[in-house]
């Protein structure tokens, strides 16, 4: 039999719980966040009274042992998340996971044993894949309008730094940030990286240094079909979240700028300019966001594959640890070196 609405678990009402949150309860007409929790019971409160949910739970296991809960949304810190995937498969939930889902392989590997041994959907949140701008680059290298990708380019700098408590268990910049570039090249590309060569520095907040972590890198990456790649990336950029791409191919070129909040451009004497663009993640990829909780909710229905499996989570993943390994040792670092 159909089921009406679906029921989910929130695990974590920070910055994108709140959002997954939002969306859910506001924005989605069959599905329900049951229940929430979080490590700070108030947090949990607070995001419940503000979004309807009508439960706050203890614990991620409280929320497990619901047999109403079909799935739950993960949205805890990146070190929590493989025993959550674990114990959710093995209690039969689907699991949207936020990325990364870990830093370590290993770990991974288990929570993916776990989640393929249940039989439950997986999905990652690697959100920007299902962004207007970005699928239409994909389209473009798919449909073979730009030619074969010979170079990729992505700019990816943040309005600001997050708190300092986040750096310390994010798992560093490119676990935490340059992950999505990673996915995202791999995603354009449709190729594999197989060699990286990374350098950065502490050019925004020393005290994200003093946590041993850098804010400014350039990452250059080598594909499998002899592609190059460039990232850069920044925590802080004063005009606000920068998230351009730009690809050649050998039948041309496609290019994404900024999103705005408007198209207003004001023209006098002294200059001609326009407002900033849309300032953070919440803004800028709003509609990514709903969209990917879509595609999780509607693999729950219909039992098709997970639109962003654990498998294809795991690569940025790899992708980040050449990364952390190259800026660490001042060299090239092939994929093959990290198992
Ligand atoms: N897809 C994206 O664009 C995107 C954006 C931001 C964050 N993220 C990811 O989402 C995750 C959370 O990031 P955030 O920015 O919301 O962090 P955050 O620090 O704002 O929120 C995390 C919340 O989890 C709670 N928490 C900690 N341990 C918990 C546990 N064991 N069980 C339940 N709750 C727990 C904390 O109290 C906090 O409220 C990270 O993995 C991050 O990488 C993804």
């Amino acid at each position: 039999m159909a089921i009406e609405t679906l029921k989910l678990g929130l695990i974590g009402a920070g910055r994108i719980g709140r959002l997954h949150a939002e969306h859910v309860q506001r924005r989605m007409k069959d599905a329900q966040i049951a229940v929430i929790t979080d490590a700070v019971p108030a947090a949990a409160a607070a995001c419940a009274k503000d979004f309807g949910i009508p439960e706050t739970a203890p614990d991620f296991r409280a929320i497990l042992a619901r047999k109403e809960i079909h799935g739950v949304v993960v949205c805890s810190p990146t070190d929590t998340h493989t025993q959550i995937i674990e114990e959710a498969a093995a209690a039969g939930k689907h699991v949207f996971c936020e990325k990364p889902i870990d830093a370590d392989l290993a770990r991974i590997d288990r929570a993916l044993a776990a989640v393929r041994q249940a039989g439950v959907i997986l999905q990652v949140g690697f959100n920007r894949r299902f962004d207007a701008n970005f699928q239409r680059v994909r389209r473009a290298i798919v449909s073979g309008e730009i030619g074969t990708p010979h170079q990729i380019h992505v700019i990816s700098r943040d309005p600001g730094p997050p708190p300092i408590e986040y750096v310390r268990r994010s798992g560093g910049l490119f676990m935490d940030m340059t992950i999505h570039d990673f996915d995202m090249v791999r995603f354009l590309a449709g190729d594999e990286v197989v060699e990286v060569y990374a350098t950065g520095g502490v050019r925004v907040d020393p005290a994200i240094g003093e946590a041993g972590d850098i804010d400014t890198a350039v990452i250059l990456l080598k594909f499998q079909g002899g592609a190059t790649g460039m990232i850069e990336n920044c925590r802080k950029a004063v005009y606000g979240y920068d998230q351009r791409v730009e690809v050649l191919g050998s039948a041309g070129a496609i290019r994404i700028d900024n999103n705005y909040p408007n198209t207003a451009v004001v023209s006098t004497r002294d200059h001609v300019r326009r407002d900033l663009p849309l300032n953070f993640f919440m803004e800028r990829y709003v509609e990514s966001y709903l969209e990917e909780v879509r595609l999780f909710l509607e693999a729950i229905r219909t039992g098709a594959p997970s639109p962003l499996s654990g498998e294809e989570g795991r690569v940025p993943v790899q992708i980040a640890q050449a990364a952390t390994r190259s800026l660490r040792e001042n060299r090239p670092v092939a994929l093959s070196e990290i198992k």
